[in-house]
């Protein structure tokens, strides 16, 4: 076993390099339908006094019908050299294949039974607490945000509680 559980107040994951460089596996699903997908966009933080993720999924993901369906979901950072496994998750869905089979990850439970991968450098165990979809009409920064919406729908973002952190030794 690779990884080991820690406490989440000293763990400092340097979120700014990892997201938009070495992204991150979301993962949801149980045993018949555990599914992962790359992602690029995620917030780490306080909320109501607790430690929280957000991650963004758009609702053409076969990811995005998990994260409605399961009340948990993890976050698992791979080692920067995990570039193959990265892009296959990202562009394959899940619909089609079994990308953790496909791609070799080992499968562990957290809290909740949400999965997640003994590759990985750092893990976020998430129980979901708050839901909303990005709104169009919230936007200020419009040359910022609207390029990405060419096509293709809006993101749900999705607040989840950390209540487990791992990070390998
Ligand atoms: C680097 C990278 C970052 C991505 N970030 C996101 C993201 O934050 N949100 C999202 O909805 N899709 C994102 N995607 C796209 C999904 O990973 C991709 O569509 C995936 O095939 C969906 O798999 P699924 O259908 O099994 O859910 C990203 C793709 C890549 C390559």
């Amino acid at each position: 076993m690779k990884l080991h559980p820690v406490d989440l107040k000293i763990m400092a994951p340097e979120i700014f390099r990892v997201f938009g460089t070495q992204n991150a596996l979301l993962s949801a699903g149980g045993s018949d339908n555990c599914n992962t997908m790359t992602i690029g966009w995620c917030q780490l933080g306080t909320l109501w006094g607790k430690p929280v993720c957000t991650v963004y999924v758009r609702p053409e993901r076969y990811t995005y019908q998990l994260m409605e369906s399961c009340d948990y979901f993890t976050v698992s950072v791979l080692p920067a050299d995990q570039k193959k496994i990265m892009g296959y998750c990202g562009s394959k869905s899940g619909r089609d294949t079994d990308k953790i089979k496909e791609c070799g990850l080992t499968l562990r439970r957290g809290a909740g039974d949400a999965p997640f991968f003994d590759e990985a450098e750092w893990v976020l165990v998430c129980k979901k607490a708050y839901v909303q979809d990005l709104d169009p009409a919230c936007v200020l920064e419009k040359d910022t945000a609207l390029p990405f919406y060419q096509e293709g729908g809006w993101h749900r973002a999705y607040t989840g509680i950390v209540l487990e952190a791992y990070a390998a030794r």
